[in-house]
């Protein structure tokens, strides 16, 4: 019988601080009308002072973890996708590792920005398939607030903090991931960026002087190489995975802007209620975006038992990547 890797708890946290358009129109020249038509964007949750990525990250996991009925002491294998850890070393995966208390477990960070989750549930599914007693906690988690140029509007009004968890463990039967794809093209890497306090250029006052420690982004480059990767993507793994469109009931995509969602959805001849939606309350929140809507899809009773689940991401790097699953 078939063995899969099979999502058994779903959880999610963003912090409590909610920063809406409106707000936004009184720190920079923007407006409600310009960031809801050109983003889909509404509101989003910013970390306070003190809170940290591991923060957010402990939070989903423990929902997710209460959901599957796992205690951390029985985990084997922590993977966290961020691109803004607590601190370049420790791993914001051994931080979480500590704070649950999951003595057994390995942990690692994946740095593969709107990607990071769905890379890190495709590691989780090959180890998992490999040692189907094993239990993996894979995490996306963000605090971009923190990387994030208050003083730019074109980036400022985009990005934001959170985190989503799932926890995945061997399941006989059909239902599980079913294929998972990955992709990188590192020769465009100078359209998304944040250049500074990396060992390249450390801390130093013309790094800082020239806002290297920030996101800086060819908004409309990366807006084309989305649409185009996000639906190569789709389409290897529908293939792959011996589906056509009409077989999937949910697609769950990085929310990284509503005009790049409205495409895909157009592009695969989706209806509304099939292409999860949460961007407006939430922002770009990169590796967490997708965790958090398959958390929002499951505890909504949106997901049933042996429904066809598309998810598909793109980000800096730039990486990209899909994943099926029976749920
Ligand atoms: N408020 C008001 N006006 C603004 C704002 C703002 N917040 N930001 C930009 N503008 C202005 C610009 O200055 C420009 O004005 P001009 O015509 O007078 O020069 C005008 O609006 C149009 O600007 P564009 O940048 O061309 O706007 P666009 O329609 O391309 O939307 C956006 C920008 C939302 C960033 C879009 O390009 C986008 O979503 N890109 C893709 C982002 C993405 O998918 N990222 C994925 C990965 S994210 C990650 O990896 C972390």
């Amino acid at each position: 019988m078939t063995i899969r890797a099979k999502i058994v708890g779903t959880g999610s946290c963003v912090p409590e601080k909610v920063l809406t358009n409106k707000d936004l129109e009184q720190m920079i020249d923007t407006s409600d009308e310009w960031i809801t038509t050109r983003t889909g964007i509404k509101e989003r949750h910013i970390a306070q002072e003190g809170e940290n990525n591991s923060d957010l990250a402990v939070g989903a996991a423990r929902r997710a973890l209460e959901m599957a009925g796992i205690a951390p002491a029985d985990l084997d294998l922590i993977i966290v996708g961020t691109l803004t850890p607590d601190m370049p070393m420790p791993s914001v995966a051994c931080l979480v590792q500590k704070e649950l208390g999951a003595k057994r477990a390995g942990a690692m960070d994946i740095s593969a920005t709107c990607s990071g989750f769905l890379y890190s549930l495709s590691v989780a599914d090959k180890f998992v398939r490999c040692s189907p007693d094993s239990k993996v906690l894979v995490i996306g988690s963000e605090v971009l607030s923190r990387r994030t140029n208050w003083q730019d509007r074109t980036t400022c009004v985009l990005f934001a903090d959170g985190a989503g968890a799932a926890v995945v463990t061997g399941a006989r039967g059909e239902n599980g991931i079913v294929s998972t794809h990955l992709h990188a093209d590192g020769s465009v890497w100078e359209l998304l960026t944040i250049k500074g306090l990396g060992t390249a250029h450390p801390v130093d006052e013309s790094i800082l002087e020239k806002g290297w420690q920030y996101i800086e982004m060819q908004g409309r480059d990366v807006f084309k190489h989305a649409v185009k990767a996000l639906e190569s993507v789709a389409f290897e793994a529908l293939d792959a995975s011996g589906w056509t469109l009409e077989d999937i009931d949910l697609l769950i995509a990085h929310q990284a802007n509503i005009r790049i969602l409205e495409h895909l959805r157009e592009r695969l001849s989706l209806p509304k209620d099939k292409v999860f939606i949460n961007i407006h309350k939430y922002g770009n929140t990169s590796a967490a975006s997708i965790p958090i809507a398959l958390d929002e899809a499951n505890r909504k009773g949106r997901l049933k038992a042996g429904d066809k689940v598309l998810m598909i991401s793109f980000g800096g790097g730039f990486t990209w990547a899909g994943v099926t699953m029976k749920w």
